[in-house]
């Protein structure tokens, strides 16, 4: 690779030439007479961490849920690998499955079950690995997220920050190529926000893995991102406001998305009714 004078130019030519894992295109989803996403477009390419952000309600985890194939969107398409997984059956879907590992907000752990057991799940759904293999690939995964002589605790046993990095631990068993985390630090102090922040970005930076992460810490975000979108609330619910490298993030002038990473609560982000509308709600007229 040559040095080019502008580097963002050529920044954007290295992430453009590089492999498309996901390309979602004019994705539409509504809740009833609410539209959640209209006319989303991006696309995800190998290593990339891809940053999905934006205020709370504003669609984000309905985004991820779309493409994990969960559910079908109203129009719109989503390729990954260049497969179009919203026509696809959930059988034609389960192999493409086995190439992702998914890390939810809620962490989701099996209480009744130990770390261990929780991090072996996936290998026994998916797979058909000999009983031995799997208590090794569990130590390894357990090893990588730095919980090594963990797996025979129990959920309740472990921090908030521990149980974080056993579901990551899990949504690994798989040796997945891509992963999707929904707010995977949140609820986590900082030194533990940065640790699980290093695990993401030695699993895309060293381990080739792209991942397309949910977050509104935006410190977070600056840590791992290589991409980012954001999308609007209010008004502009639905689209994508804002999007581009962290650098040129940082340099975007637009109010909403400055609010946003700056943590105001004076701008031009709708947080409540307005005064009006408010009083109508009240009185029952609006
Ligand atoms: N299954 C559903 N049925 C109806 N409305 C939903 C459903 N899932 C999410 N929503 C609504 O869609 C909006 C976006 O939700 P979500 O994607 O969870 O937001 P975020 O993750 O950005 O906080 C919210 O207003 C939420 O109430
Ligand atoms: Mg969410």
């Amino acid at each position: 690779m040559t040095l080019d004078s502008d580097s963002s130019k050529s920044a954007l030519h290295d992430r453009e030439s590089k492999d498309v894992v996901i390309e979602v295109k004019d994705l539409v989803v509504r809740f009833g007479d609410r539209t959640i996403l209209d006319g989303i477009n991006f696309k995800v390419h190998k290593g990339d961490t891809m940053i999905i952000m934006g205020g709370s309600g504003c669609g984000k985890s309905t985004l991820l849920r779309q493409l994990i194939g969960s559910t079908v969107p109203d129009s719109g398409e989503i390729r990954l690998y260049g497969f179009d997984i919203t026509r696809m059956s959930e059988k034609e879907l389960d192999p493409l499955r086995k190439r992702f590992g998914m890390l939810f907000q809620s962490g989701a752990l099996l209480q009744s079950l130990t770390i261990g057991e929780n991090i072996s799940l996936p290998l026994l759904e998916n797979s058909k690995v000999d009983p031995a293999i799997v208590d090794l690939i569990v130590k390894m995964k357990l090893e990588l997220v730095g919980l090594t002589g963990f797996e025979n605790l129990k959920p309740a046993e472990i921090s908030g920050g521990m149980k974080k990095r056993v579901a990551l631990a899990r949504a690994l068993a798989l040796d997945p190529d891509l992963l999707f985390s929904d707010e995977p630090t949140a609820g986590l102090d900082p030194v533990m926000t940065a640790v699980v922040d290093k695990l993401t970005c030695d699993l895309t930076r060293k381990l080739g893995m792209t991942a397309v992460v949910v977050t509104h810490d935006m410190t977070s975000a600056f840590r791992i991102g290589t991409y980012m979108i954001m999308l609007g609330s209010g008004p502009h619910q639905g689209k994508i406001i804002a999007e581009g490298t962290p650098e040129e993030i940082k340099k975007n002038p637009d109010p909403m998305l400055r609010q946003f990473i700056n943590g105001e609560a004076d701008g031009p982000i709708p947080l409540k009714l307005s005064q009006d509308d408010y009083f109508k709600h009240l009185l029952g007229s609006g």
